[in-house]
């Protein structure tokens, strides 16, 4: 009865009637719930009876929000998480160890960088960065001591699109997980399972939040890997079959770590999936005009980058991979830094923030910002560059974005 994204997006049921006919899953704003008996709490303990025992492993208002999730993805399971940055860590921590690797692109959020180079290293992880736009690249960096492949669906700021499927293809030959992070394409733009990414990790603080409202993340199991290649996940799988991953996870490093969705912030982010593929939809709408638009001003644009513009190099592939758009990040070159500068002092409604999919359009210097921290040439190495400005574009007027940006483009 339910096809479309929208329609489950906004009728999915509740998994238990509500007593009092809510529509809306309320929010249990409780840390500990109480059990009939010590048999009931030694069996939820011991996962053998689905129960809530505290909200740090799992609470109703937030499993709702994940069942949507799922409902809405295919995924086989998801686990909500406090971040972007926690379903990321919350990952590598369950699959990969001291001694072992992943190997990933230089093509990084400079936070997921920071995390794999500045936290994760010193623990004794190796990371290996190739050119994952050539896949041959991968086949020749994993080794037997490879636990995961990790790329983001459109990277960002450089806005490369990897070929997916080869990418999955060359991974499982050597029993590799491949996780993708999803955050600026969603279950909307891209349907993971469909080119074999077999985890999906989202920083729902972005367009699913509703617009940059709360801080969440996601971690979606498609269930296409066989848990039993990885060594740390492998003694799960007897008891847990394809949901050992997740499972594990839950009882373990998810545990562990605490860096659990709070109930206010899964309601918050259950009400902007209501509204998900309205928002997405126009801001990628708007992305494409914009591109289209900023790439016809040569005389002060040099280059402009969105995989929706037949000039992308990777548009045949994001033709091919994203089903409804290109998302809402492009990327363009001024002549230099000052000129970038003056270009964000310029605009009015755009707003100088460091975020993006957020409803709100967004101007930022990323080598000045999020990639200060590293030199000149690790910056080139990330495709960060003096003269490059990122547009995160938002849900607005078309017409006010276009006067506003020739407006600052007229004053430099
Ligand atoms: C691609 C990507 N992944 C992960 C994150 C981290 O998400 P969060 O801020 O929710 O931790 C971000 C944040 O901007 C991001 O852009």
């Amino acid at each position: 009865m339910m096809k479309g994204f929208a329609t489950k997006a906004i009728h999915g049921p509740l998994a238990k009637k509500d007593p009092h006919g809510a529509l809306r899953m309320p929010v249990y704003d409780s840390v500990a719930f109480e059990h009939e008996s010590a048999q009931d709490i030694h069996l939820a303990f011991a996962g053998r009876h689905p129960a809530q025992s505290y909200t740090r492993i799992s609470n109703p208002t937030v499993e709702d929000y994940e069942r949507r999730v799922q409902l809405l993805s295919g995924a086989q399971g998801v686990v909500a998480v406090a971040s972007g940055m926690a379903a990321i860590s919350n990952v590598i921590l369950a699959l990969a160890e001291a001694g072992t690797n992943i190997v990933t692109t230089q093509y990084l959020f400079g936070n997921t960088y920071s995390l794999f180079e500045n936290t994760l290293r010193p623990w004794g992880l190796d990371i290996k960065y190739v050119d994952l736009s050539v896949p041959q690249r991968l086949a020749e960096a994993i080794d037997q001591d490879t636990r995961v492949v990790f790329l983001e669906s459109i990277t960002n700021p450089q806005l490369q699109v990897a070929d997916l499927r080869q990418i999955a293809e060359i991974a499982h030959q050597h029993e590799v997980p491949v996780v993708v992070d999803g955050t600026v394409t969603t279950p909307y733009l891209l349907c993971c399972k469909e080119f074999g990414v077999d985890l999906e990790v989202i920083s729902s603080s972005k367009y699913i939040s509703g617009g940059a409202t709360t801080i969440g993340g996601l971690i979606l199991d498609y269930g296409s890997f066989s848990w039993r290649h990885n060594p740390k996940v492998a003694p799960w799988v007897a008891k847990f079959g394809p949901n050992a991953l997740l499972v594990w996870l839950r009882s373990e490093v998810y545990r562990n770590m605490g860096a659990c969705l709070s109930p206010h912030n899964a309601t918050l982010q259950t009400l902007g999936l209501e509204t998900l593929s309205l928002r997405i939809q126009k801001s990628c709408d708007n992305a494409l005009a914009l591109a289209k638009y900023l790439e016809g001003l040569t005389e002060k644009i040099s280059r402009v980058n969105y995989p929706g513009l037949p000039s992308s190099h990777y548009h045949d592939i994001a033709q091919r991979q994203f089903k409804r758009g290109f998302g809402g990040i492009l990327t363009f070159h001024l002549d230099s830094k000052e000129q970038c500068f003056r270009f964000m002092d310029s605009v009015r409604l755009i707003r100088r923030a460091t975020n993006i999919n957020d409803n709100k359009t967004l101007i930022m210097h990323p080598a000045s910002t999020i990639y200060c921290e590293y030199s000149p040439l690790q910056q080139r190495e990330m495709g960060v560059c003096d003269s490059l400005l990122r547009l995160s574009v938002g849900i607005e007027d078309m017409e006010d974005l276009v006067d506003d940006l020739e407006a600052a483009l007229a004053s430099i």
